[in-house]
């Protein structure tokens, strides 16, 4: 096998190095999260722009040069990532800022982010010669592993709360996967999964501890890069629950900075619903409490964001900020981003769209900068919430008069 350029890992919170094998999830000495740490001049001697540019591969796997695992899957069946960047000036122009851009993730195998995530962790997980994989989601994720499990013939474990959509579980369960809904929160679920990975040696899936999935989310920044002919935008709208697609952006970008192939990070915004929003709280207060979470935003409702520190590197390392959107603001913004641009996003994307008018109105971004936002996951997931902003009309009777009627009424 090729050797990977991955060095290993250093602890978040206290610089410990751990190796790449053994692989712990958290550091051995203070139980804090790990940020995968590459040897950047083996990678600058082997791989360029240029080569880039040349290579075909329309998925994340285009980027494995800069990827913890040794190989690309052999399954390619399925594409993860290379989803659209939309450009939206019309509605950069009605916002008042100069630019738009959307990250089209719904266009992901299972309708969202996740399957970046996933699909490296999948990997890591054979290379290690693991078979079942352990996950605990508020659906996305699980939705994500059950998916790509199937893909990829892994066994699927899965951890969501009893609350979570139905069209989510029961996409878990047309994947085949083993589902347990637990009777209680997200962060239950989360508790049980780790104590079942503990128990059964399975590899854990879960968003937050494992560093390995955070490399996978990061593909999202090295595709944003590159779409953008590596000139990135001034800032970037991200909908943060447990932190670990925030950080993954970061660690993309920091990536690329440290190869030279973008010359500033983009201004990083973390946008939480009102109801859960314990990282942008400990942005302004210094630490992380955990909330009672409620907001209609499922997949961002979370009482402890279990990769709070990175979220936090994410946005002060970048210059950003964090701001709260109510519901109300992310049902509006769900509906607008729907009629105005074709893309029907889950609340917790919408979440983000919400976060940039928001920043637009309250002048947190001004008139001459650059946003690109996260559209994390699919609307059709979740159509309970998005209901709530329509109304199905009466039936008509088959003829043109009623047609007319109630065309005119
Ligand atoms: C659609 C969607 N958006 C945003 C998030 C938030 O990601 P994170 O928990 O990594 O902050 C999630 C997580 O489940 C999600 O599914
Ligand atoms: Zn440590």
């Amino acid at each position: 096998m090729i050797k990977s350029a991955l060095n290993g890992f250093h602890c978040i919170s206290c610089g410990e190095f751990s190796p790449v094998e053994p692989f712990h999830y958290t550091c051995e000495k203070c139980g804090s999260n790990l940020d995968a740490a590459y040897d950047y001049n083996q990678i600058k001697n082997n791989w360029s722009r240029d080569q880039l540019l040349n290579n075909n591969e329309p998925s994340i796997w285009r980027y494995l040069p800069l990827l913890p695992v040794y190989q690309s899957p052999h399954n390619t069946s399925i594409q993860v990532g290379g989803t659209p960047l939309v450009n939206q000036s019309e509605i950069a122009h009605e916002i008042g800022i100069q630019n738009l851009w959307l990250k089209d993730d719904t266009r992901n195998p299972s309708g969202s982010l996740k399957d970046r995530a996933t699909e490296v962790g999948i990997q890591h997980a054979k290379e290690l010669g693991f078979k079942t994989i352990v996950a605990a989601s508020t659906g996305n994720a699980a939705a994500s592993l059950a998916c790509l499990s199937a893909v990829h013939r892994m066994d699927a474990v899965i951890f969501t709360p009893s609350s979570a959509p139905p069209a989510k579980l029961v996409q878990i369960l047309q994947y085949g996967a083993k589902l347990f809904p637990v009777d209680g929160t997200y962060d239950d679920a989360f508790d049980l999964s780790m104590e079942v990975v503990n128990d059964t040696g399975w590899y854990s899936r879960s968003t937050g501890i494992n560093p390995i999935l955070s490399e996978g989310k990061k593909t999202v920044a090295l595709e944003i890069a590159e779409q953008l002919n590596w000139d990135v935008p001034d800032n970037i709208f991200v909908p943060v629950g447990d932190g670990c697609i925030i950080g993954g952006v970061y660690k993309g970008f920091y990536d690329l900075l440290e190869l030279g192939w973008i010359d500033h990070l983009p201004k990083i915004i973390a946008i939480q619903a009102q109801g859960s929003s314990a990282i942008v709280d400990a942005l302004n207060s210094g630490t992380i409490t955990p909330v009672k979470a409620k907001t209609i935003a499922d997949s961002i409702s979370v009482d402890l964001p279990r990769d709070g520190l990175k979220a936090i590197r994410a946005v002060k390392e970048s210059q950003g900020c964090g701001l709260k959107v109510s519901d109300a603001e992310i049902l509006e913004a769900q509906n607008r981003l729907a009629k105005t641009t074709g893309l029907f996003a889950e609340p917790a994307a919408a979440a983000a769209f919400a976060g940039l008018i928001k920043a637009a109105n309250e002048n947190k971004i001004s008139s001459d900068e650059t946003a690109v936002v996260l559209i994390t996951g699919t609307g059709l997931k979740d159509i309970n919430s998005a209901q709530k902003m329509i109304k199905v009309p009466p039936p008509i009777l088959p003829d043109l008069d009623s047609f007319k009627e109630r065309l005119h009424g």
